[in-house]
């Protein structure tokens, strides 16, 4: 496996490939990110992953100084699972000016859920993985389920700036008892690690009684009411049309997601249904 610490090194090595398939990370990598290389190898001649954790898409009082960097131990599970190429710039050569040109994605969907309780997140991400793409030139992307909705801002700015792109999306994985795994579940204590479960546990609580017929406001609602009980500080527990994540209709297909903070660390999940 080949690691590519600028673009000239990472342009050179691609030079002999004309359908790579891509795989953007922050690094600290787990089965879910393996996953979805394991899900990238097909759909090219040369599979690559980045690693560059995104300062532009941390709010200042977020874990962008104490996110995890475990490059080595990254690189050799990427090789296992049959990467190629690492590319994993430096902050200076990913961003060598202030990275004052940006991708605003639109406020219908990337200012509601995430987008509202972290204020330029999409930006942040939108940007990194528009300049990551203008680097790699990937034929093909594969981007988790876990982040639904960052998938679906992406998915709209391969759409409307015409990349010549294929997102792919990749199942969430999860530990046995239900977990997704999430690179922040690290930062979890024992205790707080077998609480972590409640928060898939209640989304698929809420899911049902919407699915039996309890009106959608009252689910999400006591969904809230049951996490705080439980000593979480929920940012949204709600239903969704998958569609565009606006209220669902009669007739749409659903998606429950949630994000709740458990002491410090902030977890993220979702249920289409
Ligand atoms: O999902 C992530 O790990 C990040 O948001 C991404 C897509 C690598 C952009 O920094």
């Amino acid at each position: 496996m080949y690691i590519a610490r600028t673009l000239q090194e990472l342009r050179t090595h691609l030079a002999q490939h004309r359908h790579p398939a891509f795989v953007p990370t922050m690094g600290n990598l787990h089965e879910g990110h393996l996953a979805l290389v394991r899900r990238a190898k097909p759909l090219g001649d040369v599979t690559v992953a980045s690693i560059f954790v995104n300062r532009l898409q941390f709010l200042p009082h977020e874990d962008f100084d104490s996110y995890p960097r475990t490059f080595a131990d990254d690189c050799a599970r990427l090789e296992a699972a049959g990467c190629d190429l690492v590319f994993a710039p430096a902050e200076q050569e990913l961003y060598p000016l202030p990275q004052t040109y940006k991708v605003h994605p639109p406020g219908a969907l990337a200012d509601m859920l995430e987008g509202e309780f972290r204020p330029g997140f999409f930006t942040g991400v939108c940007t990194v993985v528009l300049k990551l793409f203008a680097c790699v030139q990937p034929s093909a992307a594969v981007f988790g389920k876990k982040d639904y909705q960052q998938l679906m801002v992406i998915r709209g700015m391969v759409q409307q700036f015409a990349l010549p792109i294929e997102i792919v999306a990749g199942e969430t994985q999860r530990a046995a008892d239900g977990l997704a795994l999430s690179s922040r579940n690290g930062y979890l204590s024992a205790a707080q690690r077998d609480e972590a479960v409640q928060l898939p546990l209640a989304l698929q609580h809420m899911a049902r009684q919407v699915s039996e017929g309890m009106e959608i406001a009252r689910a999400e609602a006591q969904a809230m009411a049951a996490l705080q009980a439980r000593g979480w500080q929920p940012d949204y527990m709600t239903v969704r049309r998958r569609s565009d994540l606006q209220a669902p209709q009669a007739g749409d297909s659903r998606v429950a997601l949630g994000a709740a903070r458990l002491g410090t660390t902030r977890l993220i999940d979702n249920l289409e249904f």
